[in-house]
């Protein structure tokens, strides 16, 4: 009886095994075989037509991006469809203003005043650069300090420069420092701070501002200015530090630590502190808010912004995928979606504390020389800390 059963299932397994090749061939012919792929997986109008007419508008906006960056594999009749899909791609000019959202956002007129804004510009990823260091890269920098501040931020670059984020042959590597702005407008209530940050640029060389408002949500525009600049100016950069202007960072830990990655492993190098199962948060009050209108989907595993380290090669890759991947008003998130779409999975490192240290280590220095970067903390703070990271006679053992 047994036996009877075992062999049963036996030529089930073979039966079932035959029908699943059989499949696959027929999927692969369908692939392969582009009269088969245009009778077989072209969608007809009409289905194109319910597509663009419903889901959030970050979906669709990606969806058309997807179909414009594969469209070898459409043939001449879905080249039709791609058309009558993106007749109303709006302005030619992706920085004028997008006057379609409005009308194809149900909820538009009740968003949060910040998400109207950042609709209409989401389009936008060219501003022109104020402040330029094009030659700051000319000896090639082991490791780039990319600083993501605001303008009325002196002291805390100030801070930084004193501390570990000072430029030059450091633990007998290179180290180069910029920081990463947009501009404070008097619409924003600033007080006029341009000629200070002229001079501030002047005295340190180490500024690059673009003309854009630099908001929170436009940190994602800051992103890709900075990829863009750092393909055309930094490219042999090794590795590359991007953090805010209030973490601290042990630049001894993480020279160190990159000194031991082997080149075949820089390729994908990416750590952080990674948030993994995270989603749009659905609460207005929250600043992470995303309404449904605008995006649904899970976020792929992504560091936070506070701060992550990868190689610079990767930077490159990021550089180019980012084209195809429409802007996301959280930049750690969109980070996080060019990596999945390189394939990558960006990986933890225990080091990285965006979440803080418990209270009482906040003093001991030991424990500071094992980390690699902690947020928050005040220039006063870095001050502090800095010599417990390079004196000589302390010691941790
Ligand atoms: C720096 O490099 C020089 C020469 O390559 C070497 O002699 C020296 O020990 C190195 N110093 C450190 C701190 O690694
Ligand atoms: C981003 O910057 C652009 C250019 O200054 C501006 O028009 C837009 O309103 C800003 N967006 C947000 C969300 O602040
Ligand atoms: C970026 O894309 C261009 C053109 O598609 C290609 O030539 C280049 O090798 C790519 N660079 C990287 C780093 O992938």
């Amino acid at each position: 009886m047994l036996l009877t059963c075992r062999k049963a299932a036996f030529y089930t397994m073979i039966v079932l095994n035959v029908f699943f090749c059989l499949w696959m061939c027929l999927l692969w012919k369908l692939r392969t075989d582009t009269s088969g792929l245009q009778r077989g997986l072209v969608p007809t109008k009409k289905f194109w037509h319910t597509q663009t007419l419903t889901g959030p508008f970050w979906n669709k906006e990606q969806k058309q991006l997807d179909i414009i960056h594969n469209s070898i594999e459409y043939s001449a009749n879905s080249l039709e469809v791609l058309q009558d899909l993106l007749k109303d791609s709006g302005p030619t000019d992706p920085c004028e203003l997008d006057y379609r959202v409005p009308l194809q956002i149900p909820d538009y007129n009740t968003l949060p005043e910040r998400f109207q804004d950042f609709l209409l510009y989401m389009r936008c990823r060219t501003y022109p650069m104020l402040i330029n260091q094009p030659r700051i890269c000319e000896e090639k920098p082991f490791l780039l300090l990319a600083i993501k501040s605001l303008v009325p931020h002196f002291d805390r670059r100030q801070a930084i420069r004193e501390t570990w984020g000072q430029a030059g042959v450091f633990a007998n590597q290179t180290v180069v420092v910029v920081f990463l702005l947009g501009t404070a407008l008097p619409a924003d209530n600033f007080p006029s701070l341009q000629e200070m940050l002229k001079y501030e640029a002047k005295l340190h060389g180490d500024l690059l501002q673009w003309d854009f408002r630099d908001t929170f949500f436009n940190l994602t525009v800051k992103e890709v200015l900075f990829l863009d600049w750092f393909s055309k100016h930094c490219p042999h950069a090794m590795y590359v530090l991007k953090g805010d202007d209030d973490v601290f960072v042990n630049t001894l830990r993480i020279i160190n630590f990159l000194d031991g990655i082997l080149e075949s492993d820089a390729r994908d190098f990416f750590i952080g502190d990674i948030i993994s199962n995270a989603g749009p948060h659905r609460d207005q009050r929250l600043k992470y808010y995303i309404p449904q209108s605008v995006f649904e989907g899970e976020y792929p595993p992504y560091a936070g912004g506070g701060g992550y380290l990868l190689s610079g090669g990767l930077v490159l890759r990021l550089h180019n995928i980012s084209q195809q991947v429409v802007l996301y008003p959280i930049d750690d998130v969109y980070t996080g979606m060019c990596l999945k779409k390189l394939g990558l999975v960006p990986r933890r490192h225990v080091g990285f504390k965006t979440f803080d240290i418990e209270k009482k280590y906040r003093d001991n220095p030991c424990i500071h020389r094992g980390l690699m970067l902690v947020h928050s903390r005040t220039p006063q703070e870095m001050l502090k800390i800095w010599p417990w990271i390079v004196h000589p006679e302390l010691n941790c053992q």
